[in-house]
C-alpha cells in the first residue's frame, strides 16, 4: 500500500532550519494498523502529512499503490486523497454552520456524489458512528465525543483505503476517549481500512500489533506479536 523512501522534510524559516523529517524509509501493508508515538515535535504530524499527501516532502518518495504522491501535480494529488484518504484530527475541524448531516456530506462533494445519494450515504455513515439520532445538530450542540464521531464519519463516508489519525482522542476526556478508539477500532475492521494514528496514549501504543517511534526525524517500528 505504501512505501516510503528516504522521505525528508525540511522546514525553512528565515535562518532558522528545521528537519521535520530526516530520511524515513517506511512500508505499511494494506489492511495495516500502525500506531505512530514519540515526543513533541519529533516529525509524527508532518509524516501523516506526507502520507496524506497534504504537503510534499522536500526529497524521497511517497509511493500509495504504487504513484509517487511526491510527484504528482497538484490536482491529481487532491483527487487521490479527496479518492482514498480519510483525515480526523485532534481539534475535530467540523464547520460550525453545517450541522452534522451537512459537515459528513462535504467529503463527497468532491467526488460528484448526486444530492440524494449524498444525504443517504451521510446518514448512513452517521448510523454506523452510533449518531443516527443527531443528524440536524450543529457542532456546537453536540458533545466533544460525538463531535468526533461526526469527523470519523466525515472521513469514512468515501470509503478511503486509508484513514490517517492525528491524536484522534487528544481533546477528549478519559471515557470518550475509550468510545472513540472502540468506535475506530471497529470501523477498521468494517471497512476493512489501511489505519494509521498517532498518539500520545501510552495503554493505546502498547497494544498496537505494529508501533513507530518517531525522534528527531527518525523512525524506528517495532512489531508486537502479542498484540
Ligand atoms: N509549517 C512549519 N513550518 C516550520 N516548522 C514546522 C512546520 N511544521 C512543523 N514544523 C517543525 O517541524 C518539527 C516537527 O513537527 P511536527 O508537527 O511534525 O511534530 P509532532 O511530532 O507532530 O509534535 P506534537 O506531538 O507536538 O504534535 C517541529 O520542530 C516543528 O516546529
Ligand atoms: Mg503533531
Amino acid at each position: 500500500m505504501y512505501e516510503l523512501r528516504g522521505v525528508t522534510k525540511r522546514y525553512t524559516r528565515g535562518k532558522e532550519v528545521v528537519d521535520a523529517l530526516a530520511g524515513v524509509d517506511l512500508t505499511i501493508g494494506s489492511g495495516d494498523r500502525l500506531v505512530i508515538q514519540g515526543p513533541t515535535g519529533g516529525g509524527k504530524s508532518t509524516l501523516l502529512q506526507m502520507l496524506g499527501g497534504l504537503d510534499r516532502p522536500t526529497s524521497g518518495s511517497v509511493e500509495l499503490d504504487g504513484t509517487d504522491m511526491a510527484r504528482l501535480s497538484e490536482a491529481k494529488l487532491t483527487r487521490v486523497r479527496s479518492e482514498n484518504i480519510g483525515f480526523v484530527f485532534q481539534s475535530f475541524n467540523l464547520i460550525p454552520t453545517l450541522t452534522a448531516q451537512e459537515n459528513v456530506e462535504t467529503a463527497l462533494v468532491p467526488l460528484g456524489v448526486k444530492t440524494k445519494e449524498r444525504r443517504e450515504r451521510a446518514a448512513a455513515a452517521l448510523e454506523s458512528v452510533g449518531l443516527a439520532e443527531r443528524l440536524g445538530h450543529l457542532p456546537a450542540e453536540l458533545s466533544g465525543g460525538q463531535q468526533q464521531r461526526v469527523a470519523i464519519a466525515r472521513a469514512l463516508v468515501k470509503q478511503p483505503k486509508v484513514l490517517l489519525a492525528d491524536e484522534p482522542t487528544g481533546n477528549l476526556d478519559e471515557s470518550m476517549r475509550d468510545e472513540i478508539m472502540d468506535v475506530l477500532e471497529a470501523m477498521w475492521k468494517e471497512y476493512g481500512l489501511t489505519f494509521i494514528m498517532v498518539t500520545h496514549d501510552s495503554s493505546i501504543a502498547k497494544k498496537a500489533p505494529r508501533l513507530a517511534t518517531i525522534r528527531k526525524g527518525r523512525i524506528t517500528v517495532k512489531e508486537n506479536a502479542g498484540a
